[in-house]
């Protein structure tokens, strides 16, 4: 390849000696005489080196211009006389080397050389840097992408378990009429109800399980048999022990669901009694899950407030009072307090 010099002197006789010098040593030159020549034909070639004499062609200033425009282009100050200060000036602007005249032949070359050979090193080092700025770039613009395809996946994931949640909890409707919307109502009273229990911190993907098992905690009415779900008389013993098993088969039908294993307990105790009176397992207090606690007001409110096969709903009133006199004994206190202290029972009427 090519390796073409600069030579900015304003002396005629001094850019020819270096120019036939150089030309001889197989390298190509230009020729400027002043600032002004330099800056265009700076524009015009890409040089290897540039030679600039110091004193009559504001040779500073063209350094600074070089080090400004081009950063890894070398540049050799040439002067006419030997001063320490204006040496280590140039030298600290970014100056290669620093040549008093006379100039010796040898010595210019090795120069020359050597400052072609500090232009390469600059280049490959940029090349490296560029790459690996590259390969960086490259990196966070795949994680980026990866991310927000995670995160898209995340929400379909998302999505799709919402949506088998509402296809199961509407599976519980389809078998039993008289419980339509119950889960649907139960779930959005008990994530009010947790909102206000502001002790308990819960986050959003806490209420989600509440919500998601608020909506299931029925389900195991799949494998009460018809006959006692819709009968219109009182249930017998026998038949009302058939019925209790619901939270346990419930527990068992969404187990194999792994996603849906916090909602577990709720699913199974939403019977228990606060005092330990309730089934399956007679749980008392805080034994029994918090959020089987909170649904276990609603779903009685609501339970009470429809119209069932055996009776018809009670008042809004009555189920009040119904829910009062279970405070303590079939209910959490706390959690009848905000439900009726905060009327919350009065959002969900539909
Ligand atoms: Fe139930």
């Amino acid at each position: 390849m090519e390796k073409r010099i600069l030579i900015i002197d304003d002396d005629d006789n001094v850019r020819k000696i270096l120019q036939v010098q150089l030309e001889k040593a197989g390298y190509i030159t230009n020729e400027a005489k002043d600032a002004e020549a330099t800056y265009k034909i700076l524009e015009e070639y890409l040089f290897e080196v540039v030679i600039c004499d110091i004193k009559n062609v504001g040779g500073i200033k063209i350094l600074e211009y070089i080090k400004e425009k081009y950063e890894t282009l070398p540049v050799i100050m040439l002067t006419g006389y030997v001063d320490i200060n204006t040496a280590v000036e140039v030298m600290k602007k970014g100056a290669v080397d620093y040549l008093t005249k006379p100039i010796k032949k040898d010595e210019f070359l090795i120069s020359l050389e050597r400052a072609i050979q500090h232009k390469k090193l600059l280049e490959e080092e940029e090349e490296v840097r560029k790459t690996m700025s590259r390969e960086f770039e490259e990196a966070v613009k795949e994680s980026i992408e990866r991310a927000s395809e995670l995160e898209q996946a995340y929400y379909y994931l998302k999505q799709a378990n919402f949506d088998m949640v509402k296809a199961l909890s509407g599976a519980i409707e389809a078998k039993d009429p008289f419980t339509k919307g119950h889960s649907y109502r139960v779930s959005q009273l008990s994530l009010e109800i947790a909102r206000k229990l502001t002790f308990l911190n819960l986050s959003g993907e806490q209420l989600e399980i509440l919500e998601r098992g608020a909506l299931l905690h029925d389900i195991g009415k799949i494998g009460v048999k018809d006959a006692i779900l819709n009968k219109t008389s009182r249930l017998t013993g026998k038949e009302y022990s058939h019925v209790k098993r619901h939270p346990v088969i419930g527990e068992e039908i969404i187990r194999p669901i792994e996603i849906f294993h916090p909602a577990l307990p709720l699913i199974r105790s939403h019977h228990e009694y606060f005092n330990g009176g309730g089934y399956p397992d007679g749980l008392k207090g805080r034994e029994i899950s918090i959020f089987a606690r909170v649904i276990a007001v609603p779903d009685a409110f609501d339970a009470m407030t429809s119209d069932r096969p055996y009776r018809k709903a009670l008042t809004v009133e009555d189920a009040l009072s119904e829910i009062k006199r279970g405070r303590g004994s079939q209910f959490d206190p706390q959690i009848v307090d905000i439900f009726i202290g905060d009327n919350i029972y009065d959002r969900y009427m539909i």
